[in-house]
């Protein structure tokens, strides 16, 4: 196993220095995965608004001419493909099983954006065969494309979502207003510093489905000073979302609210995140190298 990892780190070490064989003469490449910016979206919750929130970011993006892929983790409920009004045929599942090969399950959307279904197939991505394992990191390349990673997680913190929130840049925590859901998102963040070796990463909360920008900042300064004093976490305020009953109709004709209500009050909230998420410069080493060791590379060495 440790072989495997130290085997893929060189893979993508060279990769990144460009000796794959792919002599383009063309530096940085914005095809070369260690661009490649990937955010995961994470709830202590469920309901929170996570599926929407990610492909409504992912869109904003889009429309900034990023590629985007968004990648439906949430295993137990995937329904990434559900708001955007698509079946897919295979998933993850398939990739890992080596019936499909990556390429053949990223769906192109009407948005500009393209999705990877979920797996609902397999337990951990930590468990997977020496073999399976492989496969799967070789077959990530697949996704280097992409300028965006969004992953949608599944809520709380089964052991995907820490493998995945491990492996991000960076990972959003949802929560909305309702102390239920601010006592389970201080409960996740406690979990994702805890539970993930050398803590670094950026931590950022959007506040779902508020009413006015001061309830907003009252939810977001709650969350911030429990984490600072208690877990001696940062945490950034990435924005808000009003709560808006476009969302719920757009949801109900399988559209995104951002296409279907392009000027409605939700759509320019994340409009708003991705203006200021984009003035950050990106974490320097990120990537998709750092993803796929991450993922598979054991106890975030
Ligand atoms: N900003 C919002 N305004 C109004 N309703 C919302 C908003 N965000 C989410 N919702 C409602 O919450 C439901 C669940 O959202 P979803 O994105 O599926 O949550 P999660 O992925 O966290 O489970 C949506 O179908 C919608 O009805
Ligand atoms: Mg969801």
């Amino acid at each position: 196993m440790e072989d495997q990892a130290e085997k893929l780190r060189e893979i993508m070490k060279n990769q990144q220095n460009g000796t794959s064989g792919e002599e383009s003469g063309a530096p940085s490449s914005s095809s070369r995965g260690d661009k490649t910016k990937i955010i995961a979206v994470a709830s202590g919750k469920g309901g929170v608004g996570k599926t929407n929130i990610s492909i409504n970011l992912a869109i904003s993006y889009a429309r900034m001419g990023k590629r985007v892929i968004v990648l439906d983790a949430d295993l137990g409920l995937a329904n990434v493909n559900v708001i955007l009004g698509v079946i897919p045929k295979y998933n993850l599942y398939h990739v890992i099983r080596k019936q499909k090969r990556m390429k053949d399950i990223i769906l192109d959307t009407d948005y500009g954006i393209q999705i990877v279904a979920g797996a609902s197939g397999f337990s951990r991505i930590a468990n997977l065969s020496d073999e399976e394992r492989k496969g799967f990191i070789s077959e990530m390349k697949a996704l280097e494309h992409a300028d965006i990673i969004i992953i949608d997680t599944s809520a709380g913190v089964g052991p995907n979502v820490l493998d995945f929130v491990e492996a991000a840049d960076e990972a959003i925590i949802v929560t909305t207003p309702e102390p239920t859901a601010i006592t389970d998102a201080y409960g996740i963040i406690k979990i994702i510093s805890t539970e993930i070796e050398d803590f670094d990463m950026g931590l950022k909360l959007i506040v779902n489905r508020v009413s006015s920008v001061v309830e907003a900042k009252k939810v977001s300064q709650r969350v911030i000073n429990i984490t600072s004093q208690f877990l001696n976490i940062k945490v950034d305020y990435l924005g808000f979302v009003f709560d808006d009953p476009g969302v719920s109709l757009a949801v109900k004709k399988q559209q995104p609210f951002s296409i279907a209500d392009p000027k409605g009050r939700a759509a320019s909230c994340i409009q708003t995140m991705v203006n200021r998420l984009e003035k950050v410069d990106p974490r320097e080493g990120g990537g998709m190298g750092r993803f796929v060791r991450k993922l598979f590379g054991g106890n975030g060495e």
